[in-house]
């Protein structure tokens, strides 16, 4: 069942309240809440995530981790937006902690065996000094696209420089490319609502539900080209 406007969810990958990665996240949910759109936010550091543990049955299970913390909470919330904008600081040229164990945690304990985030719109907010930020990048781009979600070219990434130690956002070039990132989000979002609306179907069918289930390589086994 549709809820009756978007939902957009912001996910926090900052440990530092009020910092840049928050502020970022704000202003998306500003322009989210102007296109008459709902935001919500969620803070991985008010959150129990147990990091993954040495056990490793993931590779063998076909059902969600029972590590119990505040992950399959969050995965739920997750399910029911029509978007999500990841939003993380680099940390030692990478990804900062908190989003990495998440990532980790959601993909393989959850996302995995049925990628219920399939169709959703995703976007993708870096905030750094100035070093590996667009790596950062990369890495959410590759996980968003596993998890079968819809990225909408919006132009430059959503890089936000800060080189004071105060938290502020004074990126504005980052700031451009946010505010084009979050339009097209929620256009995207319009678009696909209201084919599933007319049609009562998603727009892309949700078939071959993970990449765990065998495939075979249609031509490779002679089947033909009916293209
Ligand atoms: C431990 C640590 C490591 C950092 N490593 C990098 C880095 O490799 N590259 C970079 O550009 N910025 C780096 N920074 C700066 C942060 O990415 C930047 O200040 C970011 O906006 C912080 O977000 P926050 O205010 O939400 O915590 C680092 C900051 C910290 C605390």
């Amino acid at each position: 069942m549709q809820a009756p406007y978007p939902i957009i969810l912001g996910i926090s990958g900052s440990e530092r309240a009020g910092g840049n990665t928050d502020l970022a996240l704000d202003y998306a949910g500003r322009l989210v809440r102007e296109r008459d759109a709902e935001f919500r936010t969620i803070h991985l550091r008010d959150h129990l995530i147990s990091p993954c543990s040495p056990c490793g049955d993931c590779n063998l299970r076909t059902t969600p981790c029972e590590l119990r913390d505040d992950m399959s909470a969050i995965i739920e919330k997750m399910k029911e937006a029509d978007g999500i904008i990841y939003a993380a600081p680099v940390h030692g040229f990478g990804l900062a902690h908190l989003m990495q164990i998440f990532i980790e945690r959601a993909g393989v304990g959850f996302l995995r065996f049925e990628r219920p985030l399939a169709n959703k719109v995703g976007g993708i907010i870096v905030t750094g000094r100035r070093y590996s930020d667009a790596s950062v990048h990369n890495q959410i781009v590759d996980n968003l696209l596993l998890n079968r979600m819809i990225l909408v070219g919006s132009g430059f990434p959503a890089l936000l420089h800060n080189t004071s130690p105060e938290p502020q956002l004074q990126d504005t070039e980052g700031l451009e490319a946010l505010e084009r990132m979050v339009h097209r989000m929620v256009d995207m979002i319009h678009l696909l609502r209201s084919h599933q609306a007319a049609t009562g179907k998603p727009a892309l069918p949700p078939d071959d539900r993970n990449e765990r289930t065998a495939r075979p390589l249609r031509l490779l086994a002679g089947a033909g080209d009916t293209h």
